[in-house]
């Protein structure tokens, strides 16, 4: 990765992360690393069928085991309050009836956990459960079964849905995308200790502590306060950590069980089936333009799969309503239930998928007008409103994305028909695609502590999956306060600190800047109040009126009215300075329709004898609002476009349809990108402030550091070989097939 050269880094760039030091040197604690006193191990165990009923299984021997403490299965299990019948299972929303069912939905659903006092005792243990069932038959076969699944509108539909039909130059394409997996390095795991028979201690992996806290107040009928979680480290999440899910349940189950803590991890080939994935998709677009490239109509159907126990609806086709000015739009999609776990949310989500499939069409349909794929896209861009709320932007600069973009990569050198270029085996091509993301934002709280020499902690219940949230946080608080970067603490992930949103869906900087700037402007007020007891002109003072420096407050500019913090502590008899706010959207979200945007750009080889193909170059300019730090951000981009080059050319988990099995389930099987097929990625900003999105002006950049990156690269594989790649992954042999 490199930052475009011609672009000075902004503020803050050269620093690294708040918490380097210590995930480099490992003491940095992540879940499972944690070791509470007189702990155990809990192992699940999985069905061995996809479809059925338990009819009996056979703890015995695992059970007479030396080192075994106890198996819990649906007949033998401590009570779980919210979980005690069907509706109420339904209303936790917490999705797969764990331990509470004999019914099997999938082959690997959790039917039993083991406790014992080491792992290896309890994973031999777990090997020795079985169960009997009454087997039903199992479908995994997405391809076979969406066929027979209607889709159902959705959005607002405008104009005629057959308008794209009746336009002189048309598209008229599927599109399929394989189930994908998260796979951060991170296991997820879960400690679970019941400190007393209503206090929890959890520390777990996940993207949201305030999320878990709540969840589970409710499945065990105790206040939320009564249940602390701890994520102060989270090793990548993608998405997977945004649900709580079943195996956190066995393990507070377990911990309830035994009365002992109870640690429980999940192995790689359980992060396949248990943690959420992209669910497969199929899409079918149809998209219309007149003759100088307006598009007049599109209609966009999509499909994809989910559980049987849950109706999870990932939203591919809210991107096609929200990027360009088409009058005809309708969009339709429908959920086909399989038997396999539930899908989730996966980096960029539905948008990202959404995005695949219409930004190949675009580019289809560029190549049909004669027209640059560039100019195209720019002609019709939706910039002063959202096309279907019909709301004003409050910022939108994907124009100038698209713009930039195509500089950096030097699109002026791509010849405008394709299988032009050779070089040797290699046919070389150029491609891009758009993404956008509703750039939303939540309530969020902040506590600042200060102590005699003026060093502060900032703290935040928010998580940090790697994004460097942290690092943003000490940023903005150096901005906002002038005190030295270096004296500023952060604490994240603590579900005791000031509640805050998941980290996730591109909000989380968008929400806890504004608490933040909030909690900063409630420490210059408190420190002024105090300040008030020695200088008479402090006591009118506002936030804007109080400079901080790394020694001492004073009034309108430096030096004037000068307390040094030690003499502030010391007449007011303070130990520390501690002061909470919270802040969240308000009326501007009525207003205005909020949206982060990007333009991806890249230049594939494809080698025409074995149809592999290599990434020469990806560009992305997001569109994020005011960039607080570039260093953080731009290495967000550049992992969300590596993202990209797995989704594109590489990620796939096959399903055996006979068995109903996961087949290559482990990081041997299951490919991505890794460093070797990560080219030069430049990434830029347009780094303009959106000063409604929230104080710091910041909109959030996780999502569309994906979204269409795939299509850009699909493109280029076209442009490179004149070959129309609608299928997910693009792997050699459907370039040798096509
Ligand atoms: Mo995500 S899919 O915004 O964690």
């Amino acid at each position: 990765m490199r930052f475009f050269e011609n672009q000075p880094l902004v503020n803050n760039a050269p620093e690294g992360r708040v918490e380097g030091v210590a995930k480099v040197t490992g003491s940095g604690k992540y879940a499972a690393e944690y070791k509470v006193a007189n702990q155990c191990y809990a192992v699940l165990v999985g069905s061995t069928i996809a479809a059925g009923t338990i009819n009996r299984i056979h703890v015995e021997e695992a059970k007479e085991l030396a080192g075994v403490l106890d198996v819990i299965t649906h007949l033998h299990k401590p009570i779980v309050p919210g979980m005690a019948d069907a509706a109420k299972i339904k209303e936790s929303r917490f999705g797969l009836p764990i331990l509470h069912t004999d019914t099997v939905y999938f082959k690997g659903q959790p039917i039993a956990v083991v406790i014992a006092e080491t792992l290896e005792d309890a994973t031999y243990a777990a090997s020795l459960v079985w169960a009997e069932y009454t087997t039903r038959e199992a479908n995994v076969n997405f391809d076979q079964l969406h066929p027979g699944v209607a889709t159902k509108a959705d959005g607002k539909e405008r104009g005629s849905v057959s308008a794209w039909a009746d336009a002189p130059y048309k598209v008229d394409a599927s599109y399929n995308i394989q189930h994908e997996v998260h796979n951060p390095m991170e296991m997820h795991a879960t400690i679970a200790h019941w400190e007393s028979a209503d206090k929890l201690k959890l520390y777990d992996k996940n993207q949201g502590v305030n999320n878990v806290q709540r969840i589970f107040a409710k499945l065990w009928n105790i206040p939320p306060a009564n249940i602390e979680v701890i994520s102060e480290f989270v090793g990548g999440g993608f998405g997977s950590g945004l649900r709580v899910w079943p195996h956190a349940l066995a393990a507070i189950m377990a911990a309830r069980q035994v009365n002992r803590p109870v640690k429980l991890v999940l192995t790689r080939p359980q992060m396949f089936l248990l943690v959420g994935y992209r669910p497969q998709s199929w899409q079918q677009v149809q998209l219309g333009a007149d003759s100088n490239g307006r598009f007049t109509g599109i209609r966009h159907q999509a499909k994809h799969s989910t559980s049987l126990y849950e109706d999870f609806n990932d939203g591919i086709t809210r991107v096609t309503r929200m990027v360009y000015q088409i009058p005809n739009v309708k969009t339709e999609s429908a959920n086909v239930p399989l038997n396999l776990s539930t899908p989730t949310w996966m980096r960029g989500p539905g948008d990202c998928t959404g995005a695949f499939a219409v930004e190949s069409a675009i580019d289809e349909l560029s190549y049909q007008l004669k027209m640059d794929p560039v100019a195209l896209r720019l002609k019709n861009l939706a910039l002063t409103q959202h096309p279907e709320s019909g709301k004003p932007w409050s910022t939108n600069f994907l124009n100038e994305c698209i713009e930039k973009g195509a500089a950096m990569i030097h699109w002026q050198d791509r010849q405008p028909q394709p299988a032009q270029q050779k070089e040797g085996d290699w046919a070389i091509g150029y491609g891009m695609a758009t993404g956008m993301w509703n750039a939303g934002r939540g309530n969020a709280g902040a506590a600042i502590k200060m102590q005699p020499d003026g060093t502060i902690t900032v703290q935040t219940a928010m998580t940090d999956i790697g994004t460097g949230t942290g690092t943003a946080m000490q940023n903005i608080t150096h901005e906002q306060t002038g005190i030295t970067k270096s004296k500023i603490k952060i604490e994240l992930g603590h579900s005791t600190l000031p509640a805050a949103p998941s980290q996730g869906g591109s909000t989380g900087l968008s929400s806890i800047s504004g608490a933040v700037v909030a909690t900063c402007n409630a420490l210059k007020q408190k420190l002024a109040g105090y300040a008030a007891t020695q200088e008479e002109v402090y006591k009118s003072a506002a936030p804007a009126d109080i400079l901080l420096s790394d020694t001492g407050i004073s009034y309108q500019t430096h030096n004037h009215h000068f307390i040094s913090y030690n003499s502030l502590f010391e007449k007011n008899h303070l130990t520390e300075v501690e002061v909470e706010a919270s802040a969240g959207p308000g009326a501007e979200r009525q207003q205005y329709a909020f949206c982060s945007s990007a333009a991806h750009f890249c230049r594939v080889k494809v080698n025409i004898k074995t149809g592999k193909v290599k990434i020469d170059k990806m560009v992305a300019v997001v569109d994020g609002g005011r960039i607080v730090n570039e260093k953080a951000a731009a290495n967000q981009v550049s992992g969300a476009a590596v993202g990209g080059i797995g989704m594109a050319l590489m990620e796939e988990q096959a399903v055996d349809h006979r068995y109903a099995s996961l087949v290559g389930n482990d990081l041997a099987g299951y490919h991505f990108a890794v460093n070797a097929d990560a080219p030069i990625i430049e990434v830029a900003f347009i780094n303009k402030p959106d000063t409604n999105s929230n104080p710091s002006g910041a909109k959030g950049l996780g999502e569309v550091g994906i979204i269409g990156s795939a299509a850009a690269i699909a493109n280029a594989i076209y442009h490179a070989t004149g070959k129309r790649l609608r299928n997910l992954p693009v792997t050699p042999d459907k370039i040798l097939l096509a």
